[in-house]
């Protein structure tokens, strides 16, 4: 299928600040890609926006409209609920209305506000991305659904706490010079192993935070690009999206991701790639086990391989294949509703060299991005390509 070149992106630094709304986080993302594009307001035919849990932290339901004012806008906008794949699901929507011609320039992303929320009060929230029949009736929380399949996976496959604690070493390892990033500093695996524990397996390092944040592209179609000399490095190649099962009993396994298998099945066929192809990728990691749950569904490792992947430093900066170089959702914060969105941006810099950590993948053509929603229930995935 077609390209979708990328005009722009932005983000808001994610973490905790807890005195600004998201339609104020909203705002700064969106400008902040206007000026990267060199577009304005007046340019966006479309908007599609990622909000998970406006109505618990804000009182605010009706975020797409709301959104798009923040943004200077009154096109059409749509927020789109996909749990914490929301913005992924946003940027899916956009390259879909491009590439069909309904629209030149779609103004994707998201916003969460958590941390006005106690943490009790924000794991309620995000627990209702679970079935509420029968997980949350049962006292499931995130922390414990993930623990849940960290455990199987070391039933099934083998592997320990010292291993995931190596993915959150080198997660934080990679955001220590990215000034977005919520958490700037080096962790060792001592740390991790004597964090206080919050679900066994995970330990506090196991954990993305919770955080605020904004993030936002500006997605063309490649004649608007042309009429009006943009020339954009990166655009989207290709973009899939999965579905599964809701709740954890329902699952064939719990120690696999189906839906970003399909998600991702999608997407290499939709860019014609395949796993070998991608240079660089920015995953869900939600918690520690996730990003191994997520390398080995986008088939870059074997079942039961994926385990081992950060402790050979594999998907570190200097490895083959380094996997969320931005500081993925444990270092860089989990604004749940900017979060795939935020990736976008991240690898779109990443890719066109101006990210802090670029130098680290100066010769990737592909990047591809994984935004899980829940415990994978559902999945986007979208495929980038440098195209200067
Ligand atoms: N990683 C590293 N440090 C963290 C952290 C994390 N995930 N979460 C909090 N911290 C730090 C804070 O910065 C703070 O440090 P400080 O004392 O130096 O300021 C300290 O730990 C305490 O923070 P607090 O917010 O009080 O932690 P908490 O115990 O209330 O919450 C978790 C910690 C891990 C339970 C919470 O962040 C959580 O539930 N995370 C998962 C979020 C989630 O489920 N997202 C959806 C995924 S699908």
């Amino acid at each position: 299928m077609s390209r979708v070149p990328i005009a722009g992106v932005g983000m808001t630094r994610f973490g905790k600040q807890s005195e600004r709304t998201s339609r104020d986080l909203f705002a700064e993302a969106a400008s902040i890609a206007y000026d990267d594009a060199g577009l304005s307001p007046a340019d966006v035919d479309e908007v599609f926006y990622g909000n998970y849990m406006g109505e618990l932290a804000e009182g605010q339901g009706h975020t797409g409209p709301l959104a798009a004012e923040a943004a200077g806008v009154t096109a059409p906008a749509t927020r789109i609920e996909s749990a914490c794949a929301s913005s992924g699901a946003a940027v899916r929507h956009g390259v879909n209305r491009v590439r069909n011609g309904d629209c030149d320039v779609a103004l994707v992303g998201g916003a969460e506000r958590m941390t006005n929320l106690s943490t009790a009060e924000a794991t309620a929230g995000l627990s209702a991305a679970a079935d509420a029949l029968w997980e949350i009736n049962a006292g499931m929380t995130f922390p414990g659904a993930y623990s849940l399949m960290a455990n199987r996976y070391f039933h099934e496959h083998g592997g320990s706490r010292e291993d995931l604690a190596h993915i959150a070493v080198k997660n934080h390892e990679h955001a220590v010079e990215n000034d977005l990033a919520q958490f700037q500093r080096s962790i060792d695996i001592e740390d991790v192993l004597e964090a206080p524990s919050v679900c066994s397996p995970f330990g506090l390092y196991d954990c993305s935070p919770m955080s605020d944040g904004g993030s936002a592209a500006l997605l063309v179609s490649e004649s608007f690009a042309e009429r009006r000399d943009l020339d954009p490095d990166v655009a989207i190649a290709g973009t899939g999206q999965g579905g599964d099962r809701m709740a954890l009993q329902d699952r064939a396994s719990m120690a696999a991701s189906p839906a970003a298998e399909r998600a991702a099945a999608q997407a290499y066929a939709d860019a014609g790639i395949g796993p070998d192809d991608v240079d660089v990728a920015e995953v869900h990691d939600c918690f520690t086990v996730a990003e191994v749950l997520a390398i080995e569904a986008l088939g870059f490792y074997d079942p039961g391989d994926g385990i081992d992947a950060a402790t050979a430093g594999e998907t570190a900066a200097a490895g083959e294949l380094p996997i969320n170089l931005s500081g993925g959702l444990k270092a860089k914060g989990h604004p749940v509703g900017a979060t795939g969105c935020g990736q976008i941006s991240e690898l779109t810099k990443l890719l066109r060299g101006d990210h802090v950590n670029s130098d680290a993948v100066s010769d990737a053509e592909i990047g591809l991005t994984h935004n899980a929603g829940g415990t994978v229930a559902s999945c986007v995935v979208n495929v980038l390509e440098v195209i200067r």
